[in-house]
């Protein structure tokens, strides 16, 4: 289990009726590519019957106990993988191979917002990367109170052929691109089966590091921070560490939470059959991750629905910030949000429906509170109403309550002075941007 160190604060102690939120604490991910092909497609080079394999890796993955396994190839043995595997969250399959990605996540940690993706591009030139809909997974895991990151598993077109090489560098792009549009001011994990390695440059592996301002961990903790120019193949299992496999895991933090690679490792000695075999022909990669939540900047917990579209005004909140206008708009259900901060910089959010209210705040008057009620449109949920309080206790609102309502309250100490969530007309999904008074 992740450990999650509880640093409470002064006032927060003295409130014995207030729990604090953890702000620091560590927790480990697995990659692993479980070989599942249906046997008489593709044996993986791997020993064994694969029905059998699968319950042994499902055990392994029980026993180590990893916050969050990314699986690849998880096809026709999946049950027997979740039979043994013991993880409280996990996604539901996709389907055998020919229907399904082959992609899953077992986690100790829930989420919000799952999501798979086809990739746009795929190629035959080597093997049939065609045959089944392979792509990408994104969710955003609750890692703990205000605390999440948003997960990506992806396995990328194989073979060295160009062909393959045009539809690798395509489906990393894709991933790239989606992350710069769904995850704009988030911390960021992206790792899986990207078949690729630094020296199939055609690939653009890079991409991530470049477009995205990801760090790979191997790079980072085994290869001196430097991109590997020379291929060094792994033995399977791999005895050492600064040996590159096609699995890959990258990550970055935010600017409310800080992400830290602490410990990579290739896996495979603890994942082999009884009498010393392979479970699979890719080794799995364990890596450590410490996180502590931001000294300038943190956020709230979501409400509302997945639907529309992402915004986060964490990357654009200016040093000492502070409210001075708030400005909402709603009628049947909550049309958009907005603030003014004392410098002047403007955030609004949603649509130009409903009814336009709005409160000025004095000097020393901070906007603390915000509570959101949800309900369903359509058969979408989105954020029916806003009820805003400050310091000296005015409140602004908009909307129309319902029964499904939860209030976010800045840290002692703190004020609200941004958004994140996802718009479109209206106020889809919702949460608050915190800084220091
Ligand atoms: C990795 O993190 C897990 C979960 O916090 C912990 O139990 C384990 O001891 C850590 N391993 C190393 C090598 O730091
Ligand atoms: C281990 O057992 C499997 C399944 O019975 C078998 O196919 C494989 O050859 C064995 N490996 C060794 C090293 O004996
Ligand atoms: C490689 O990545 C860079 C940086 O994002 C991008 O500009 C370029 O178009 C990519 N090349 C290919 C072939 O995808």
């Amino acid at each position: 289990m992740a450990v999650q160190s509880l640093l409470f604060s002064l006032a927060a102690a003295t409130l014995a009726s207030t729990a604090a939120a953890a702000t620091s604490g560590e927790f480990s991910i697995l990659a692993m590519n479980v070989a599942g092909l249906p046997s008489i497609l593709n044996s993986n080079d791997v020993p064994g019957d694969k029905a059998t394999n699968a319950g042994t890796i499902g055990t392994y993955f029980s026993e180590y106990d990893y916050d969050m396994i990314h699986v690849q190839e998880d096809f026709n043995y999946h049950a027997y993988l979740y039979a043994t595997d013991d993880h409280p969250y996990r996604t539901a399959t996709s389907g055998g191979a020919a229907i399904g990605s082959g992609l899953n996540s077992l986690s100790n940690f829930d989420w919000i917002d799952f999501s798979r993706t086809k990739w746009a591009t795929c190629s035959d030139a080597s093997g049939a990367d065609c045959l089944t809909p392979k792509g990408f997974t994104f969710m955003r895991a609750i890692i703990s109170d205000g605390v999440y990151i948003d997960f990506y598993n992806l396995h990328a077109d194989a073979g060295t052929e160009s062909g393959d090489e045009t539809a690798r560098a395509a489906n990393l792009l894709q991933v790239a691109e989606y992350i710069d549009t769904w995850s704009t001011g988030n911390a960021v994990m992206v790792f899986g089966d990207t078949n690729s390695r630094y020296t199939r440059s055609l690939d653009n592996i890079t991409v991530f590091e470049i477009e995205n301002g990801l760090t790979d961990a191997f790079v980072q903790l085994e290869h001196s921070g430097v991109n590997p120019t020379v291929e060094v193949d792994c033995d399977n299992p791999s005895l050492v560490n600064n040996c590159e496999t096609v699995d890959k895991v990258f990550y970055r933090g935010s600017k409310a939470l800080t992400l830290d690679a602490t410990y990579f490792n290739y896996e495979s000695s603890k994942f082999l059959q009884a009498n010393g075999s392979v479970l699979s022909d890719h080794n799995p990669i364990t890596v450590n991750l410490t996180w502590s939540v931001g000294t300038t900047l943190r956020q709230s917990g979501f409400w509302g629905g997945p639907h529309g579209t992402w915004f986060n005004d964490l990357d654009s909140i200016p040093a000492s910030p502070k409210a001075s206008v708030l400005s909402f708009s709603g009628g049947s259900r909550l049309d958009a949000v907005g603030l003014t901060l004392a410098d002047g910089t403007t955030f609004s959010h949603g649509g130009t429906g409903g009814t336009a209210v709005s409160l000025t705040l004095g000097s020393s008057e901070y906007w603390t509170e915000a509570e959101l009620c949800q309900g369903k449109y359509s058969s979408e949920t989105r954020n029916f109403y806003i009820l805003a309080t400050t310091s000296a206790g005015n409140t602004l609102s908009a909307g129309t309550s319902t029964s499904d309502c939860s209030t976010f309250t800045a840290p002692t100490g703190w004020q609200i002075v941004g958004f994140m969530g996802q718009d479109g007309d209206e106020m889809d999904q919702l949460a608050f941007i915190y800084a220091p008074q």
